[in-house]
């Protein structure tokens, strides 16, 4: 079959790729996704099982960083454009081990790149459609604010941990690849996301664990640090946008206008459960255990989204009020989804079925 699009995603078995791919796979049926991720430990099938099965819809195993692989993609399914989404995505990892995200980050955006590149570039490439190499990447690359300020696109890049580093130079390779060899690339910088099929080990999915079987709820330091929240649907329909809208080589910021602070947030969605629960006002919060601060602890995050949304019409859709409510209901309804990616059965029971290629 003839596809008007041949989208190669990487990451998507992960938090926010999967909820990328199932958006494009249900909504362009004209469109192919070829899904490729390693299955590290943040990716799962299990977030794909409604769409595993369509007929537009490829997984392959395998390593953005090897380059063979991912050339021989671009060949055999004519990649037209790439969405970008493989990364290792959490702080407090790669203060324990870089070098899986100078790895993945880098030298896999890089390949990518050179992928891209040597196959859109080539004479005998006749594009049926207009290429497009999307780089998604985070707010954390331009570093941490004080009690004031937002991110907007011109903010200086100041990556102050090794993950914001390696999505840093990530974008740096994106963006010069455009400027010296007309590669035709888009980046956004999105801040915290939330949502189902988030790893249980960010802060949000973490909480609502630990609250259910009534475990310890640790706060870094204080938990005076601000993060601005986004639903994760509303990041998938500002990527619809960038993706079909988006000016080439341009940069949007994408952010919710949602800040907490992480121990008030930490306390609502003990209220919150609380009240699910039939449990005590006041008792989950009892739980919270103020733990040593994150080594470089960015203080505050806060993105200016008014580019995008005045030059491509996109705005968050989801109040905090209901994204919350649907996150925490999601994850309470949905404890053996957890209970599988916590446990290294379910992860060798994937890698075994997709031997890497
Ligand atoms: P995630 O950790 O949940 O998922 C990452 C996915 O990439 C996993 O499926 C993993 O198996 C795959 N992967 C890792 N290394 C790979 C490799 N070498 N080759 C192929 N696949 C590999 O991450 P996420 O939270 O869904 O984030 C996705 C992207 O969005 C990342 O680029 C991240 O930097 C960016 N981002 C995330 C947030 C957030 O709040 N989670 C906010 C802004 C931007
Ligand atoms: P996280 O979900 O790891 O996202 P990021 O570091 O990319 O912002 O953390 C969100 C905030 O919550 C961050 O300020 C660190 C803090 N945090 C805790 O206080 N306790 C925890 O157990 C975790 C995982 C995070």
């Amino acid at each position: 079959m003839d596809f008007k699009k041949n989208i190669l995603v990487t990451g998507g078995a992960g938090f926010i790729g999967s909820h990328a791919v199932r958006h494009f796979v249900k909504k362009y049926s004209a469109y192919k996704i070829i899904n490729l991720d390693k299955l590290t430990y943040a990716g799962n099938l299990e977030n794909l099982k409604d769409i595993e099965n369509s007929e537009n819809y490829v997984f392959i195993r395998g390593d953005i960083t090897d380059s063979e692989l991912v050339e021989s993609i671009f060949s055999e399914h004519s990649i037209d454009s790439v969405i970008h989404l493989a990364a290792e995505s959490h702080v407090d990892r790669s203060i324990v081990s870089p070098m899986d995200f100078i790895q993945t980050n880098i030298i896999g955006t890089f390949t990518l790149l050179n992928a891209a590149k040597k196959f859109w570039q080539t004479s005998n490439h006749k594009p049926q459609t207009t290429n497009l190499f999307y780089h998604i990447s985070t707010d954390e690359v331009y570093g941490s604010l004080g009690a004031t300020g937002y991110f907007t696109e011109e903010t200086s890049y100041d990556p102050r941990s090794p993950y914001s580093a390696s999505k840093a130079g990530s974008d740096h390779l994106v963006m010069a690849y455009h400027h010296t060899y007309k590669l035709p690339v888009v980046i956004t910088n999105c801040s915290n996301n939330y949502g189902p099929f988030q790893f249980p080990e960010k802060l949000m999915p973490l909480i609502i664990h630990n609250i259910v079987h009534q475990k310890p709820l640790p706060v870094y330091g204080k938990g005076e640090n601000v993060r601005d929240w986004l639903f994760v649907q509303d990041h998938v329909e500002a990527m619809d946008t960038v993706f079909h809208k988006g000016k080439e080589g341009e940069t949007y910021n994408i952010g919710g206008s949602n800040e907490w602070k992480n121990i008030d947030l930490v306390r609502k969605i003990c209220s919150i459960m609380d009240e699910k629960l039939k449990r005590a006002a006041g008792s989950s919060e009892k739980l919270i255990t103020f733990v040593k601060d994150r080594a470089g602890h960015d203080l505050r995050y806060a993105i200016d989204s008014g580019k995008i949304q005045r030059e491509l019409g996109w705005k968050p859709a989801h109040r905090f009020e209901d994204g919350i409510e649907l996150t925490i209901d999601w994850y309470m309804n949905n404890s053996e989804w957890l209970n599988h990616v916590t446990s290294g059965e379910y992860q060798k029971y994937y890698q075994e079925q997709y031997v890497n290629r």
